[in-house]
């Protein structure tokens, strides 16, 4: 990732910071209430990964942009974390105004956290791709398992969102790999696919509800993660000729 994928990142971050999404009024907005127990333990897990400030993310990415003069770094990710907090604000909306409790704490987030704390630039992008590339596939479910015409466009909503954030993390990622030994990022890839299948794994138990509402089994949803974890992260055709050839 060069400075002038970095400057087409900042543009696209810095344009959405101008003109924050939000969900239209005038929307139908019925959360019926088989539909609010069906997803309520489920989304307010999903908003609470959402609030995080990034503290840890932003420390370690000024650390690496010094160190590799990519000095619009910093502020891209500063825009990309206040565009999580802005979806958990939509979500927490919808929340209050259907009375779904929000969560203040949760297993899976605070495995997420833990990790992320203690890692660094690298392993925080690669735990923090694998939560957006399945939170992408959930929040598709998510839309088809409700009938509220405000919850389906605000999943629409988060999800082009996400679509920019795994484009961008999955360069940043590509970037940071190429800065290590042939054997460690031999090592790094099948590692991380294996992280990645086994959060989904975990994901889908505490979800099922949502997802099997939206049709999904078990198979058919670590499949849909696993075709997202693909595309972006073992691309073919030309984005594997610009990022993968080049750097891994
Ligand atoms: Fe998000
Ligand atoms: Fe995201």
């Amino acid at each position: 990732m060069g400075a002038q994928d970095l400057a087409i990142w900042l543009n696209h971050f810095e344009h959405h910071a101008l003109q924050p999404r939000c969900v239209s009024h005038g929307l139908s907005d019925v959360l019926r209430p088989d539909e609010r127990k069906l997803i309520a333990s489920s989304i307010a897990t999903f908003q609470l990964g959402e609030r995080s400030e990034g503290r840890t993310l932003l420390r370690a990415t000024e650390r690496f942009a010094r160190e590799s003069q990519l000095p619009h770094l910093p502020r891209i990710i500063e825009l990309l974390i206040r565009e999580e907090q802005r979806h958990a604000a939509l979500l927490g909306a919808f929340m209050r105004d259907h009375r779904v409790p929000p969560k203040t704490t949760d297993w899976t987030d605070r495995i997420f956290r833990l990790v992320r704390r203690l890692a660094g630039l690298q392993l925080y992008v690669s735990v923090l791709i694998c939560a957006e590339l399945i939170g992408h596939v959930y929040y598709r479910a998510l839309e088809l398992a409700t009938d509220c015409e405000r919850l389906q466009v605000l999943c629409r909503t988060i999800v082009s969102d996400e679509l920019a954030h795994v484009g961008f993390e999955s360069q940043l990622l590509f970037t940071l790999r190429a800065g290590r030994a042939a054997w460690i990022r031999a090592l790094t890839r099948p590692a991380h696919r294996i992280f990645f299948a086994i959060t989904a794994a975990v994901v889908w138990p505490m979800h099922r509800s949502v997802l099997r509402k939206a049709g999904h089994s078990g198979r058919s949803f670590l499949r849909s993660c696993q075709a997202q974890y693909d595309f972006y992260l073992e691309p073919t055709g030309l984005l594997a000729g610009r990022y993968m050839d080049a750097h891994l």
